[in-house]
């Protein structure tokens, strides 16, 4: 049984508590990474990062714009400081690991503005793999709430890096990330938008996780944890400062971004550090920087899986969501099959997608209040017999809610739909939010849609249901607290092989997510795409990698919820379809062996609660040689290991479905040679014996 138990002790050590006039240090536990805080002219405040005696953020700037002409940016004393060390370990109930460290030290500054008397508190967690900082507003006589205009927040780079980047788009995640130097990122222009459904870059500003690489071999990656009751953050470039500024997503409603009462803290900012690409993978920071689990053991109703779906049938055209036309997907019937499907071969779940009313008014339509329904059925889905037959097999259905970007309206529905699941026995539900807002004025990104977002978690949470939400908020590491929340799609999906009409996901794509988006946390992919070249459902669009790098994903992408997202027929007596029945979705750990951001990476992770171990290794339209060193395995002991790899004439787009089954013993002295072809992978199952 997985419980959520707090493992070891907390070590705290308040080490000094003085009034400082220079600069205030503190380091991270191995003393790699230095954070100083010190004032500029004017008494700005300001801090500084240095990784191995080296600076990585050069002096940057802290603070805000309120209303009402409060400002926090200058004449700011500093009243105070504190230094804490922290050290626990705790159980993750699913994900990449089951232990989880999580050790720092800790900064406190006490602020106060001269002028205004407005206090505000700086604290500063460091890691041995990052740093995160957030500002704390504490409770202060005559101020019940602040309302913030915008967070001036910099982070000053130093040097022209290399970025890996998407839009700062208030609205939308599913733009490709872009690779460029610092000073050449260009939001506004570089942007490919013909397959988005909505889309809104109101400045040249960049989404967060935005990866870097320095000169000499460093890298960066920034991002936010803990977002709740506050506005996302982009951040704005200044080539020619070579720096970023935190521009907080807005609403054209209120005209403001944030709206709190006091006491509250930020999100955590957060700045990963690593001397390899990696590093950055093996990195806790951002799970870490949130509160435990205040859910207790959940690991009756979230339970990772592998799931099939009525899903790429609609993507292909083949059948439609809504129930007109005579091709409708979500029958009782189908859904059946593919619950026998399912229950033979080890895929734990089913989700059926256009099950419910509305459909008939989802895309192309202005006003879509009022038009989904989450309990009415089409007349050809029998539900409550779907549920049974489920449970009769073992497998777990997967509501769907689509909302089609009008929240109210779901909001409306979220009691009775909820409690129809529970009801049913259903503990899983994938939620999408394709469109734009209603009400118009309102984005994806903004405080209002974040606490819209919370309030589905939390109603799940209070039925047992657990949630991949897909057009939603940027993961931040909440599945710590919730972890009912257990994947997410914020990144351009498998979906876009399928119709977009700019060719959909190069090579590159998932070798640039491992070490941006999915440092984030679980992405929902939906790999396993067998029937690559789509025919005869699509003429203009294919999977752009191989078969044998669709099996990789499997272990390189981290998620406890992986769609196996083929139509059944391609599975059905092939023999790489053995991989996908093998490969758990939740891991004792994991090692990422090697990479380098947007070229190649290989990740080994360790069933739970088994001695197996799996392999993926996936590289971009270039093909390369990989060695791999098995010395992560444990001595003396003997492992079958099982290599899909490409063919050798495999090639992402001229041979994509050349792959070849090879069986070898090893153990932990063996070194395996990987061939990766352009745009290939191997997936490897190393079963103990
Ligand atoms: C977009 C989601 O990402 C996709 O998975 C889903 O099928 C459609 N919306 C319909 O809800
Ligand atoms: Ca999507």
């Amino acid at each position: 049984m997985q419980k959520n138990i707090l493992l070891l002790v907390m070590v705290f050590s308040i080490l000094s508590c003085s009034k400082p006039k220079e600069k205030i240090t503190q380091v991270s536990p191995d003393g790699k990474i230095e954070v100083e805080f010190f004032s500029v002219d004017g008494n700005k405040p300001a801090y500084k990062v240095l990784f191995n005696q080296k600076t990585v953020i050069d002096t940057s700037l802290l603070g805000f714009e309120f209303s009402e002409n409060l400002s926090f940016q200058k004449e700011i004393e500093t009243l105070g400081t504190e230094k804490k060390s922290f050290s626990e370990k705790w159980e993750m109930p699913w994900g990449e690991k089951r232990i989880v460290d999580n050790t720092y030290n800790e900064l406190t500054v006490k602020l106060k503005q001269n002028t205004s008397g407005l206090q505000c508190n700086l604290v500063f967690k460091i890691y041995n793999y990052g740093i995160g900082f957030r500002y704390e507003f504490p409770e202060q006589d005559g101020l019940k709430e602040l309302v913030i205009l915008d967070e001036k927040t910099q982070f000053k780079l130093t040097g022209n890096h290399t970025c890996w980047w998407a839009p700062g788009d208030w609205d939308i995640y599913e733009h490709l990330y872009n690779t460029t130097k610092f000073t050449d990122i260009d939001a506004t222009t570089k942007r490919n938008h013909p397959a988005l459904a909505q889309t809104y870059i109101p400045e040249n500003a960049v989404n967060t996780p935005i990866t870097m690489k320095t000169d000499d071999g460093t890298y960066l990656s920034f991002h936010e944890a803990d977002l709740t009751d506050y506005a996302s953050m982009t951040l704005r470039i200044d080539p020619k400062a070579l720096t970023m500024t935190s521009a907080l997503v807005g609403s054209d409603i209120t005209g403001y971004k944030v709206k709190r009462s006091l006491p509250f803290e930020t999100p955590w900012r957060t700045i990963q550090i690593s001397s390899s690409a990696t590093g950055l993978i093996e990195s806790d920071l951002i799970v870490n920087l949130n509160d435990p689990n205040i859910l207790g053991d959940v690991s009756v109703w979230t339970k990772p899986k592998k799931y099939v779906g009525i899903w790429w049938d609609m993507h292909l055209d083949r059948r439609t969501w809504a129930y007109e036309g005579g091709r409708h997907g979500a029958t009782t019937a189908y859904a059946k099959e593919l619950i026998d499907f399912a229950s033979e071969n080890n895929i734990q779940g089913l989700l059926v997608e256009g099950w419910n009313t509305g459909w008939e008014h989802w895309i192309g339509f202005d006003d879509r209040e009022g038009v989904f329904d989450f309990v009415t059925p089409y007349p050809d889905y029998n539900l409550p017999e779907v549920a049974n037959y489920c449970k009769e097999k073992g497998v777990e259905l997967i509501m769907h809610h689509e909302t089609s970007a009008a929240p109210r309206t779901y909001e409306h529905q979220l009691d009775t739909a909820y409690s129809l699941m529970n009801s049913l026995g259903v503990h899983a539900v994938k939620t999408g939010y394709v469109g734009k807002i209603i009400p118009k004025g309102e984005y994806h990104q903004g405080q209002w849609m974040i606490n819209h977002f919370q309030k589905v978690v939390d109603t799940a949470a209070k039925y047992e249901v657990a949630v991949d939400a897909h057009e939603t908020i940027k993961d931040t590491g909440l599945r710590r607290t919730y972890p009912n929340l257990m994947a997410r799609e914020t990144f351009r999906g498998q979906e876009f092989n399928a119709w977009s009409p700019d060719g959909g996901n190069p090579p590159e794509h998932l070798p640039i997510m491992a070490f941006t988006v999915n440092l984030a946390g679980p992405m929902d992919y939906t790999p396993g795409i067998f029937n690559i070249k789509l025919k005869p459902y699509k003429k203009n669009n294919q999977v752009n990698t191989t078969l044998a790098q669709q099996l990789a994903l499997y272990v390189v992408i981290n998620s406890p919820v992986q769609m196996v997202a083929d139509l059944i027929e391609y599975y059905k007596g092939h023999p790489a379809f053995q991989f996908i029945r093998d490969v758990p979705v939740t891991w004792e750990q994991t090692k990422a062996i090697n990479g380098e951001v947007g070229d190649f990476v290989t990740i080994a992770r360790q069933e739970r609660g088994s001695d197996n171990w799996f392999i993926g290794s996936i590289t971009d339209e270039n093909a390369r040689e990989i060695e791999v060193k098995l010395d992560f395995l444990p001595a003396g002991k003997k492992y079958e290991a099982t290599i899909y790899a490409d063919g050798d004439d495999a090639h992402w787009d001229k041979n994509p479905t050349s792959y070849k089954i090879e069986k070898q013993e090893v153990d932990n002295s063996s070194t395996l040679k990987l061939k990766l072809a352009a745009g290939g992978g191997a997936a490897i199952s190393l079963l103990a014996k």
